[in-house]
Protein backbone atom coordinates (compact mmCIF):
# COMPACT_ATOMS: atom_id res chain seq x y z
CA UNK A 1 0.00 0.00 0.00
CA UNK A 2 3.02 2.15 0.32
CA UNK A 3 3.45 2.69 -3.36
CA UNK A 4 0.09 4.34 -3.54
CA UNK A 5 -0.42 7.92 -3.51
CA UNK A 6 -2.28 9.07 -0.23
CA UNK A 7 -5.16 11.10 -0.66
CA UNK A 8 -6.32 11.51 2.81
CA UNK A 9 -5.92 10.43 5.93
CA UNK A 10 -8.84 9.84 8.62
CA UNK A 11 -9.29 8.44 12.17
CA UNK A 12 -10.69 5.11 11.41
CA UNK A 13 -9.36 4.94 7.46
CA UNK A 14 -6.98 5.96 4.79
CA UNK A 15 -7.52 6.53 1.40
CA UNK A 16 -5.51 6.06 -1.13
CA UNK A 17 -5.58 6.52 -5.22
CA UNK A 18 -6.93 3.85 -6.93
CA UNK A 19 -5.46 1.94 -9.86
CA UNK A 20 -7.87 3.43 -12.44
CA UNK A 21 -9.10 7.01 -12.69
CA UNK A 22 -12.07 7.78 -10.44
CA UNK A 23 -11.23 4.79 -8.25
CA UNK A 24 -9.97 5.21 -4.41
CA UNK A 25 -8.25 2.44 -2.09
CA UNK A 26 -9.94 2.60 1.56
CA UNK A 27 -7.74 1.04 4.10
CA UNK A 28 -9.21 -0.09 7.27
CA UNK A 29 -6.82 0.90 10.30
CA UNK A 30 -7.38 -0.58 14.42
CA UNK A 31 -7.15 3.15 15.44
CA UNK A 32 -10.60 4.10 17.72
CA UNK A 33 -11.15 7.64 18.61
CA UNK A 34 -14.18 8.77 20.08
CA UNK A 35 -15.64 12.16 21.59
CA UNK A 36 -14.16 14.47 18.73
CA UNK A 37 -10.57 13.06 18.78
CA UNK A 38 -10.37 13.29 22.64
CA UNK A 39 -9.98 9.95 23.69
CA UNK A 40 -7.52 7.56 21.73
CA UNK A 41 -6.75 4.41 21.53
CA UNK A 42 -6.67 0.82 19.16
CA UNK A 43 -8.57 -2.00 18.84
CA UNK A 44 -6.28 -5.09 17.98
CA UNK A 45 -8.21 -6.48 14.61
CA UNK A 46 -10.91 -4.04 13.99
CA UNK A 47 -9.71 -2.87 10.83
CA UNK A 48 -10.05 -6.05 9.23
CA UNK A 49 -13.51 -7.18 10.95
CA UNK A 50 -14.71 -3.69 9.54
CA UNK A 51 -13.44 -4.11 5.80
CA UNK A 52 -15.26 -7.35 6.47
CA UNK A 53 -18.78 -6.40 7.82
CA UNK A 54 -18.51 -3.25 5.88
CA UNK A 55 -18.30 -5.25 2.78
CA UNK A 56 -20.87 -7.38 3.73
CA UNK A 57 -23.47 -4.94 4.29
CA UNK A 58 -22.61 -2.98 1.43
CA UNK A 59 -23.08 -5.97 -1.11
CA UNK A 60 -26.39 -6.95 0.63
CA UNK A 61 -27.58 -2.94 0.26
CA UNK A 62 -26.61 -3.41 -3.30
CA UNK A 63 -28.62 -6.54 -3.82
CA UNK A 64 -31.76 -4.43 -2.82
CA UNK A 65 -31.06 -1.67 -5.50
CA UNK A 66 -29.08 0.73 -3.24
CA UNK A 67 -26.18 2.50 -5.37
CA UNK A 68 -23.22 2.51 -3.00
CA UNK A 69 -20.04 3.79 -3.36
CA UNK A 70 -18.26 0.14 -2.90
CA UNK A 71 -16.65 -1.83 -6.02
CA UNK A 72 -14.85 -4.62 -4.45
CA UNK A 73 -12.79 -6.03 -1.34
CA UNK A 74 -8.63 -6.33 -2.37
CA UNK A 75 -7.39 -7.84 0.93
CA UNK A 76 -7.41 -8.15 5.14
CA UNK A 77 -7.78 -4.28 5.05
CA UNK A 78 -8.33 -2.66 1.88
CA UNK A 79 -10.85 -2.06 -0.48
CA UNK A 80 -11.86 -0.52 -3.84
CA UNK A 81 -14.25 2.02 -3.88
CA UNK A 82 -15.74 4.60 -6.27
CA UNK A 83 -14.07 8.38 -5.61
CA UNK A 84 -16.75 10.31 -4.90
CA UNK A 85 -17.59 14.12 -3.70
CA UNK A 86 -18.94 13.39 0.17
CA UNK A 87 -21.85 15.10 1.14
CA UNK A 88 -20.77 17.32 4.12
CA UNK A 89 -23.40 15.70 6.18
CA UNK A 90 -23.39 12.64 8.36
CA UNK A 91 -27.21 11.02 8.65
CA UNK A 92 -27.78 9.43 11.82
CA UNK A 93 -30.70 7.26 11.73
CA UNK A 94 -32.53 6.18 15.57
CA UNK A 95 -34.96 3.44 16.32
CA UNK A 96 -34.13 3.30 20.25
CA UNK A 97 -33.29 5.88 22.24
CA UNK A 98 -28.82 6.55 23.28
CA UNK A 99 -26.50 8.14 22.76
CA UNK A 100 -25.98 12.26 22.37
CA UNK A 101 -30.18 11.59 21.43
CA UNK A 102 -30.53 10.74 25.22
CA UNK A 103 -28.32 13.34 26.59
CA UNK A 104 -29.80 16.05 24.73
CA UNK A 105 -33.03 15.27 25.17
CA UNK A 106 -33.20 13.61 28.56
CA UNK A 107 -34.70 10.50 27.08
CA UNK A 108 -33.94 7.03 28.99
CA UNK A 109 -30.97 4.93 26.87
CA UNK A 110 -33.19 1.90 25.64
CA UNK A 111 -36.67 3.73 25.27
CA UNK A 112 -37.58 2.37 21.78
CA UNK A 113 -38.23 5.99 19.61
CA UNK A 114 -42.08 6.46 18.53
CA UNK A 115 -40.72 6.01 15.19
CA UNK A 116 -37.09 6.17 13.27
CA UNK A 117 -36.05 9.43 13.41
CA UNK A 118 -33.57 10.50 11.25
CA UNK A 119 -30.92 13.52 12.17
CA UNK A 120 -27.95 15.68 10.29
CA UNK A 121 -24.98 16.93 11.45
CA UNK A 122 -22.49 19.07 9.75
CA UNK A 123 -18.80 17.15 9.16
CA UNK A 124 -16.50 19.90 11.03
CA UNK A 125 -14.40 18.34 13.59
CA UNK A 126 -13.78 21.80 14.68
CA UNK A 127 -17.12 22.78 15.76
CA UNK A 128 -17.72 19.22 16.77
CA UNK A 129 -20.25 17.71 14.34
CA UNK A 130 -23.05 19.85 15.33
CA UNK A 131 -27.12 18.81 14.68
CA UNK A 132 -28.00 20.69 11.87
CA UNK A 133 -31.43 21.01 10.22
CA UNK A 134 -32.76 20.23 6.77
CA UNK A 135 -33.02 24.66 6.31
CA UNK A 136 -29.13 24.49 7.46
CA UNK A 137 -28.53 22.21 4.82
CA UNK A 138 -30.23 23.60 1.74
CA UNK A 139 -29.96 27.32 2.96
CA UNK A 140 -25.58 26.93 3.19
CA UNK A 141 -25.61 24.95 -0.13
CA UNK A 142 -24.49 21.59 1.79
CA UNK A 143 -26.89 19.87 -0.60
CA UNK A 144 -29.98 20.45 -2.43
CA UNK A 145 -33.52 19.87 -1.11
CA UNK A 146 -34.18 16.83 -4.12
CA UNK A 147 -30.40 15.52 -2.78
CA UNK A 148 -32.05 15.54 0.66
CA UNK A 149 -34.88 13.67 -0.12
CA UNK A 150 -33.14 11.23 -2.32
CA UNK A 151 -30.84 10.72 1.24
CA UNK A 152 -33.30 10.27 3.42
CA UNK A 153 -35.54 7.94 1.33
CA UNK A 154 -32.84 5.84 0.98
CA UNK A 155 -31.39 6.03 5.26
CA UNK A 156 -34.80 4.84 5.72
CA UNK A 157 -35.05 2.10 3.02
CA UNK A 158 -31.37 0.90 4.37
CA UNK A 159 -32.65 0.99 8.21
CA UNK A 160 -35.58 -1.34 7.49
CA UNK A 161 -33.71 -3.20 5.66
CA UNK A 162 -30.27 -3.44 8.30
CA UNK A 163 -32.46 -4.09 10.90
CA UNK A 164 -34.10 -6.97 9.47
CA UNK A 165 -31.24 -8.12 8.59
CA UNK A 166 -29.56 -7.44 12.48
CA UNK A 167 -32.86 -8.81 14.17
CA UNK A 168 -32.14 -12.03 11.99
CA UNK A 169 -28.75 -12.37 13.69
CA UNK A 170 -30.07 -11.50 17.93
CA UNK A 171 -28.60 -7.67 17.29
CA UNK A 172 -30.88 -4.60 17.89
CA UNK A 173 -30.07 -1.80 15.77
CA UNK A 174 -30.08 0.96 18.15
CA UNK A 175 -28.92 3.57 15.62
CA UNK A 176 -26.34 4.45 13.11
CA UNK A 177 -24.75 6.87 10.99
CA UNK A 178 -24.46 7.08 7.07
CA UNK A 179 -22.26 9.09 4.74
CA UNK A 180 -23.41 10.06 1.41
CA UNK A 181 -21.41 10.96 -1.91
CA UNK A 182 -22.06 12.47 -5.75
CA UNK A 183 -20.95 10.24 -7.88
CA UNK A 184 -20.23 11.94 -11.38
CA UNK A 185 -20.72 9.33 -14.13
CA UNK A 186 -20.25 11.14 -17.45
CA UNK A 187 -22.71 13.53 -17.32
CA UNK A 188 -24.60 12.12 -14.57
CA UNK A 189 -24.46 12.46 -11.35
CA UNK A 190 -25.74 10.09 -8.37
CA UNK A 191 -26.05 10.17 -5.08
CA UNK A 192 -24.53 6.79 -3.69
CA UNK A 193 -24.12 5.27 -0.27
CA UNK A 194 -20.19 6.21 0.90
CA UNK A 195 -17.87 5.43 3.75
CA UNK A 196 -18.45 2.20 5.62
CA UNK A 197 -21.17 0.72 7.95
CA UNK A 198 -19.46 -0.93 10.83
CA UNK A 199 -19.79 -1.87 14.71
CA UNK A 200 -17.46 1.84 14.62
CA UNK A 201 -20.46 3.66 13.16
CA UNK A 202 -23.47 1.62 14.66
CA UNK A 203 -24.93 0.76 18.09
CA UNK A 204 -25.79 -3.01 18.25
CA UNK A 205 -27.53 -4.42 21.09
CA UNK A 206 -27.99 -8.06 21.88
CA UNK A 207 -31.53 -8.75 21.46
CA UNK A 208 -31.47 -10.85 24.84
CA UNK A 209 -29.17 -9.30 27.11
CA UNK A 210 -29.12 -5.33 25.67
CA UNK A 211 -25.34 -6.16 25.82
CA UNK A 212 -23.25 -3.89 23.64
CA UNK A 213 -21.24 -5.21 21.01
CA UNK A 214 -19.93 -1.65 19.08
CA UNK A 215 -17.85 1.39 19.56
CA UNK A 216 -19.79 1.80 22.67
CA UNK A 217 -17.62 -0.95 24.60
CA UNK A 218 -14.48 1.25 23.64
CA UNK A 219 -16.16 4.74 24.03
CA UNK A 220 -17.67 3.88 27.50
CA UNK A 221 -14.53 1.75 29.08
CA UNK A 222 -16.67 -1.77 29.42
CA UNK A 223 -14.13 -3.93 27.96
CA UNK A 224 -14.26 -6.68 25.40
CA UNK A 225 -13.99 -4.52 22.55
CA UNK A 226 -12.15 -6.76 20.18
CA UNK A 227 -14.79 -9.40 21.45
CA UNK A 228 -17.56 -7.40 20.53
CA UNK A 229 -16.44 -6.66 16.85
CA UNK A 230 -15.76 -10.23 16.85
CA UNK A 231 -18.80 -11.35 17.45
CA UNK A 232 -20.68 -9.29 15.51
CA UNK A 233 -18.74 -10.92 12.76
CA UNK A 234 -19.12 -14.37 13.97
CA UNK A 235 -22.95 -13.57 13.88
CA UNK A 236 -22.79 -12.31 9.92
CA UNK A 237 -21.14 -15.55 9.12
CA UNK A 238 -17.71 -13.28 8.49
CA UNK A 239 -15.56 -15.34 11.50
CA UNK A 240 -15.16 -18.46 11.80
CA UNK A 241 -17.26 -20.53 14.62
CA UNK A 242 -13.57 -21.36 16.18
CA UNK A 243 -13.15 -17.28 16.73
CA UNK A 244 -10.55 -15.34 17.95
CA UNK A 245 -8.12 -17.96 16.86
CA UNK A 246 -8.55 -17.74 13.84
CA UNK A 247 -8.71 -14.47 13.87
CA UNK A 248 -5.26 -14.00 14.82
CA UNK A 249 -4.13 -15.75 12.12
CA UNK A 250 -5.11 -13.03 10.14
CA UNK A 251 -2.60 -10.82 11.40
CA UNK A 252 -0.09 -12.27 9.47
CA UNK A 253 -2.02 -11.76 5.97
CA UNK A 254 -2.72 -7.37 7.23
O1 LIG B 1 -23.14 9.82 19.53
P1 LIG B 1 -24.48 9.68 18.90
O2 LIG B 1 -25.52 9.15 19.83
O3 LIG B 1 -24.94 10.94 18.22
O4 LIG B 1 -24.27 8.60 17.73
C1 LIG B 1 -25.34 8.08 16.99
C2 LIG B 1 -24.83 6.97 16.08
O5 LIG B 1 -24.01 7.50 15.07
C3 LIG B 1 -23.97 5.94 16.82
O6 LIG B 1 -24.25 4.67 16.28
C4 LIG B 1 -22.54 6.35 16.50
O7 LIG B 1 -21.69 5.23 16.47
C5 LIG B 1 -22.70 6.96 15.13
N1 LIG B 1 -21.76 8.07 14.89
C6 LIG B 1 -20.65 7.87 14.06
N2 LIG B 1 -19.78 8.89 13.81
C7 LIG B 1 -19.98 10.10 14.35
C8 LIG B 1 -21.10 10.33 15.19
C9 LIG B 1 -21.96 9.28 15.44
O8 LIG B 1 -20.45 6.77 13.54
N3 LIG B 1 -19.12 11.09 14.08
Amino acid sequence: MNRRKQIYEGKAKVLFQGPEPGTIVQYFKDDATAFNNKKKGTISGKGVLNNRISELIMVRLQGIGIPTHFIKRLNMREQLVREVEIVPIEVIIRNVAAGTLSKRLGIEEGKPLPRSIVEFCLKNDELGDPVVSEEHITAFGWATHQELDEIVNMSLRINDFLCGMFVSIGIRLVDFKLEFGRWYDGEEMRIVLADEISPDSCRLWDIQTDEKLDKDRFRRDLGKVEEAYQEVARRLGILPESGPADHQGTKAIQ
